[in-house]
């Protein structure tokens, strides 16, 4: 199968969440099952800049607003094409993807997403001079939801899935845009991009797509209700019967204890004894109490309401009283910044919070910490639960969206079946976050069955190829034809 995937980050070229990891690990995983597959991105001059003379012009577009150039290059380590779409006055700018240096989002991102659509528009129908058609366009989250929606018009075109990864993100922008944009007047209606009298990009993706995904079956169910939905469960309940859920997976190349370069002691299965001395270089890294005794909590993420950073820093108080130590990555709302980093200059033996993006410290943490907390208030899959499954730091989390997918409480019938794996609540409230806590306050004391829950997270298959195959089998089913080659 042919097959055009078009995101707006890819990792290693460009990420800013988990949509990056996914966009640069399940394009490669799917030409390793034998598909066809470009990666369309934009050219964000961070990119350029890393690529330097990597990159070829394969061709010029002339689109209805802009000019762009086409460029191509491979993903680096892989052998996966990349298509990259050179328009300077949109992408050629300092900093994040999305957002200005005030952290507002940049005043034209719906044209600057519009340009990205309508150029794998273009692709897609084999009008842009690269003699290649693809059998099925991949979209994912609401910077590529316009492709759907434009691609409605075209009289032949390609088979469509769109992914949502975040439903929480919409890209909704005022009426006018729709002028702006020059988009047909259909389009502006409830049923195709209006939204409470804006225009939403995501609805493109949920209305006009063959089928949807979402990254979690959980996730896929909760938003159809209200409480998840965003006000978008109405339109995909109507989609309900072309609506699933594929669990992303993990880059086991980067995230493998057993040969993880950020690690100082490399350790697998077998050799769990080796994660002390990690912990050991941890807690003197972050300035915390050197010592195996206390439980070590680990963090790393966005630090917004989304991941239940407002339920951790209220139960944080009470969990300070405890012999249990915080280190804390992230970077996010600077209200929370700041509260998490008061706290911590409080308790320096106790917490650790370092402020913003670093993937070294992000590995030393999964390699030290004994539980990592993950209290989402809602999570569409969630990595960095997996990776610490993978870690054997065991996860504590709110049973949610991906997280219920992939964690298996250590209840009594859970150890039995020697399926538990962590520690999970329902509740988004810190009387249960705390009661969590303490279930794996006590199981430490049982180092064997700690061990023997460490053992089944870390032989859990959270690879790629596994969700790889499962996006073939849906591709060949909407294509009618075999997942393979
Ligand atoms: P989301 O996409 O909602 O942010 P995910 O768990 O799916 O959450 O993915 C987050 C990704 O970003 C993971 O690869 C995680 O390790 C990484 N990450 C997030 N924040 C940081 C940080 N401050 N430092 C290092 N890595 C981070
Ligand atoms: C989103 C979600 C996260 C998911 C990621 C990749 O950022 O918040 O849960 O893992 O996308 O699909």
């Amino acid at each position: 199968m042919k097959i055009l995937y078009v995101a707006s980050e890819a990792y290693p070229l460009v990420k800013t969440g988990g949509l990056g990891d996914v966009a640069g690990s399940l394009p490669p995983a799917l030409q390793a099952l034998g598909h066809e597959v470009r990666l369309l991105l934009p050219a964000y001059r961070s990119v350029l800049d890393r690529l330097g003379a990597q990159v070829h012009t394969r061709t010029h577009l002339g689109l209805h607003d802009a000019r762009v150039r086409i460029l191509e290059t491979e993903l680096p380590g892989t052998a996966l094409t990349v298509w990259l779409v050179d328009a300077p006055a949109c992408f050629d700018r300092p900093g994040n993807p999305y957002l200005d240096a005030h952290g507002q989002p940049w005043p034209d991102n719906a044209h600057r997403f519009a340009v990205l659509a309508r150029t794998a528009v273009a692709i897609a129908r084999d009008r842009a001079g690269l003699d290649w058609t693809p059998d099925l366009v991949h979209t994912n989250d609401w910077q590529t939801g316009l492709v759907p929606a434009l691609l409605s018009l075209e009289s032949e075109r390609p088979r469509q899935v769109f992914t949502i990864h975040n439903l929480a993100y919409q890209g909704l922008f005022p009426a006018h845009t729709f002028r702006d944009l020059a988009l047909p007047p259909f389009l502006e209606s409830m049923h195709a991009l209006e939204f409470h009298g804006q225009l939403s990009f995501i609805k493109g993706g949920l209305v006009f797509a063959d089928h949807l995904t979402t990254v979690s079956p959980t996730y896929a169910r909760e938003i159809q209700t209200p409480e998840y939905g965003c006000g978008l469960e109405g339109v995909l309940q109507a989609r309900s019967a072309h609506l699933s859920g594929i669990l992303n997976g993990i880059d086991t190349r980067t995230w493998d204890p057993a040969t993880d370069p950020h690690l100082p002691h490399r350790y697998d299965a077998r050799s769990l004894d080796l994660r002390r001395r990690n912990k050991a270089h941890l807690q003197r890294e972050m300035g915390l109490e050197v010592s195996p005794r206390p439980m070590l909590v680990g963090m790393v993420g966005r630090l917004v309401e989304q991941k239940g950073i407002d339920v951790v820093l209220e139960a944080l108080p009470r969990l300070l009283q405890w012999p249990l130590q915080f280190v804390i990555l992230g970077s996010g709302d600077p209200g929370f910044e700041r509260s998490l980093s008061r706290l911590a200059a409080k308790h320096p033996h106790r917490m650790a919070v370092h402020i913003g993006y670093d993937e070294a410290l992000a590995h030393r943490i999964e390699g030290s910490a004994d539980v990592f907390l993950m209290p989402s208030r809602f999570e569409p899959c969630g990595l960095n639960q997996m990776y610490s499954l993978r870690y054997g730091a065991l996860p504590v989390v709110r049973a949610t969206g991906g997280l219920a997918d992939t964690v298996v409480d250590a209840t009594p019938e859970w150890i039995t079946a020697r399926t538990a794996d962590g520690f999970s609540f329902t509740p988004p409230t810190v009387e249960a976050l705390v009661h969590a806590l303490d279930r794996a306050h006590c199981t430490r004391r049982s180092p064997k069955l700690w061990q023997v829950l460490q053992r089944t997270g870390m032989a859990q298959d959270f690879s790629w190829e596994r969700s790889a195959r499962a996006y073939a089998r849906l591709y060949a089913r909407l294509l009618d034809a075999s997942p393979s080659g």
